[in-house]
């Protein structure tokens, strides 16, 4: 079914196809529109009820948006051709779960889904956000065979939003002028990069605090630290899942591919000789435009942030080896 007149023709602009109506993929479809990242969006799921009713309910409010069509189906043929297809579909995370407890779970999805899904949309741009997102996007890669570079996964741009939301509270200025990265995991092993994160070009390790003393501290930055890693529980427990940072970060990804912005971003890719890493999908800055996940950056880290990468990665690559892969 479609919620707009005339979306034959919309085939002629950009398409993102999102598996996936659950909180986070109808969250995801309506802020792409809302963003006028997408013109057009294609909503897939499983079950025909939701899948029209979240396309009919985002329909309604088209006039209120920039420009834009939508669809939903429980056929995936309805992602045939899409530019950007995003992989949301999966198990839920309920209280006291972590995201790595989802693993067998979704990855069986994935064998099942993803090569249907790659043969009608060979030429896309493939996010992954399902999680354990690091682990479903090398599985993802080894049951397609598409390179990194057209296939990652969402990452840690949200946590990075998450330490850099906390971070400006903290110091009281726009949280657009903190720059700072978490890397490694998207889940409990990930790692803040202090040492070379800035604010408005000042060092964060010399922001000032009182009596001239600087702000972040150790034991501000491990609050903060642990409120980043602790925020999906909180959530989750609070809600039943999270759905709009993670979606707004997502459509962050998607404007930066459609609209071809060499944008720096968290993304996970498999990375190859990292700080001494390889074999194994995380998120590193990395630029992303109409390619995809062009290039990754190597930020400057101290001893103890390449050690808890490391281990992030060990971590990584273990539940990935427990699925066969
Ligand atoms: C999040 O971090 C649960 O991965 C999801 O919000």
């Amino acid at each position: 079914m479609s919620a707009d007149p005339t979306p034959s023709s919309s085939r002629s602009v950009s398409t993102l196809a999102v598996v996936g109506a659950g909180s986070v993929g109808a969250t995801l479809a309506y802020a792409a529109l809302m963003r006028g990242a997408a013109r057009h969006v294609v909503l897939y799921d499983i079950n025909r009820k939701k899948v029209e009713a979240e396309a009919l309910d985002i329909g309604h409010g088209i006039e209120f948006m920039p420009q834009g069509t939508i669809e939903g189906s429980d056929d995936l043929e309805i992602c045939r051709g899409a530019d950007v297809v995003v992989f949301t579909a999966g198990a839920k995370q309920h209280p006291g779960q972590s995201r790595m407890d989802l693993a067998e779970r979704t990855v069986g999805l994935v064998r099942e889904v993803m090569p249907r899904l790659v043969a009608m949309t060979p030429d896309a741009i493939h996010v992954m956000v399902t999680n354990p997102v690091d682990v479903v996007t090398y599985a993802a890669q080894a049951v397609t065979g598409l390179p990194t570079q057209q296939l990652f996964g969402s990452g840690t741009v949200l946590d990075s939003s998450r330490m850099r939301y906390l971070v400006a509270q903290e110091c009281g200025v726009a949280v657009q002028n903190v720059h700072a990265y978490i890397l490694g995991e998207h889940g409990d092993s990930e790692i803040p990069i202090w040492s070379s994160a800035s604010i408005g070009g000042v060092p964060l390790l010399e922001w000032p605090g009182h009596g001239r003393q600087p702000l972040f501290d150790v034991g501000v930055r491990e609050r903060i630290t642990h409120e980043v890693i602790t925020s999906a529980y909180r959530i989750i427990e609070g809600k039943g899942a999270t759905n709009y940072a993670v979606a707004l970060a997502a459509t962050r990804i998607i404007e930066a591919i459609l609209r071809g912005e060499h944008r720096v971003l968290p993304v996970s890719t498999r990375i190859d000789d990292y700080v001494g890493i390889s074999d194994v999908c995380m998120s590193v800055p990395t630029v992303v435009d109409r390619g995809g996940a062009v290039q990754r950056l190597l930020v400057p880290m101290d001893d103890a942030e390449i050690a808890g990468l490391r281990a992030s990665a060990d971590h990584i690559r273990s539940v990935a080896r427990s699925l066969g892969f």
